[in-house]
């Protein structure tokens, strides 16, 4: 498991998923806020990659279930996606559940991301895109060293509106010399 100060990263459990389910994927504002396609319900027991890990299936992603440290309680989901080798980058997705907002977890989470990309695959840069109107992940990025670096205007087709996302990028050395949140 990766240990932050508050938050653990570990592998997926098959327990995880109804609950992960029912709390981020069922929730149609919360999923057509966070993902880039249309809100889809999940059919229990089906292997939609949001919820299901399939070892060694998806190079080009790593999903964990981000638990409480202190007792290890199931708090979210956090992923490194678009993971590209040859240029050493991924983008940075995660999700609360819904008791676990505003507590610094995310904030963690991000950091121990960046630990996982930075330290343990050897990446250049890490990157994330959000809505421009998410406050809580904007500052979860920036107080991680993050870097606005541009508006993608209209760019996400929200519950029948198209909204701006932020893009924020952070760079290794940019990483190892920022002061931790
Ligand atoms: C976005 C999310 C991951 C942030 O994690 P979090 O644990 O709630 O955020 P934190 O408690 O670490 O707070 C981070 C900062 O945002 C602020 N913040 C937290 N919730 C906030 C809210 N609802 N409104 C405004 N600011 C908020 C905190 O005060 C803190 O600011 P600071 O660094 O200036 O003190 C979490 O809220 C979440 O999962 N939301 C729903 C899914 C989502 O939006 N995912 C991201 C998709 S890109």
């Amino acid at each position: 498991m990766l240990r932050g100060d508050k938050v653990g990263l570990r592998a997926r459990y098959d327990d995880d998923i109804p609950i992960l389910r029912t709390e981020l994927f069922d929730d149609v504002v919360n999923a057509s806020r966070s993902e880039a396609g249309p809100w889809r319900p999940i059919t229990p027991g089906s292997k939609d990659p949001r919820l299901v890990v399939e070892d060694g299936k998806d190079q080009r992603s790593v999903s964990f279930s981000a638990v409480e440290l202190e007792g290890g309680t199931l708090i979210g989901s956090a992923t490194l996606w678009g993971i590209d080798t040859h240029n050493r980058s991924a983008h940075i997705g995660l999700g609360l559940l819904p008791a676990a907002r505003g507590k610094g977890y995310g904030t963690d989470v991000v950091a121990v991301l960046c630990h996982y990309g930075f330290t343990v695959l050897g990446f250049q840069r890490l990157q994330i895109e959000t809505l421009a109107d998410n406050t809580a992940m904007l500052r979860a990025a920036e107080r991680n060293g993050f870097v606005r670096e541009g508006v993608l205007r209209s760019s996400a087709w929200v519950m029948g509106e198209f909204l701006d996302e932020v893009l924020l990028g952070l760079l290794v050395q940019e990483w190892k010399t920022a002061p931790k949140p």
